[in-house]
């Protein structure tokens, strides 16, 4: 297993729709590995294949940090109700914005034998799902935010008010 690079916001490979997955190769597990790895050494709880250069729909997601989850051409299927709260994304380093999501997510994706499964979540992981799924079509968080990046707050001024 490895670390990738991140990309950030501004790399063009972050606006480019993935391309489904048709075959599981090694490479393909090891970019799995890589990704999880990726994702935990940087905190984050969802990583998208785009946001390591690889336009493939790919995604992993472990809200818990106990509960890994990788998402191969996901779908979502059904949604419920709506949450409100600061989201951040991994390419878009230590800014968060005012997200609307649903508050209920499920989702139809395939495993890494390409069985398909269907996953449901609420409040965070419904989150995830849904931010991570706007990668595989080359979409960030931050169009959701009034005045797009610019929208943006610092994560240390999130701390401040929180701590007021
Ligand atoms: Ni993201």
């Amino acid at each position: 297993m490895a670390l990738r690079n991140i990309r950030v916001i501004g790399d063009e490979v972050l606006n480019k729709r993935c391309k489904e997955v048709t075959v599981i190769t090694p490479r393909t597990k090891t970019l799995i590995d890589d990704m999880f790895e990726t994702m935990y050494d940087a905190g984050g709880v969802g990583l998208a294949a785009c946001q390591v250069g690889v336009l493939k729909r790919i995604v992993v997601i472990d809200t818990t940090g106990e509960d890994p989850v990788v998402l191969i051409n996901p779908e979502i299927v059904a949604t419920d109700g709506e949450q409100e709260g600061y989201e951040g994304c991994l390419s878009i380093p230590e800014k968060s914005g005012w997200v609307k999501r649903p508050n209920y997510v499920k989702c139809r994706a395939y495993d890494e034998e390409l069985k398909p499964f269907e996953i449901e979540g609420e409040g965070l992981l419904a989150r995830a799902i849904a931010h991570e799924l706007e990668h595989l079509d080359g979409h960030l968080y931050v169009e959701h935010v009034e005045g797009g990046v610019e929208g943006l707050v610092n994560n240390s001024e999130l701390v401040e008010k929180e701590e007021e």
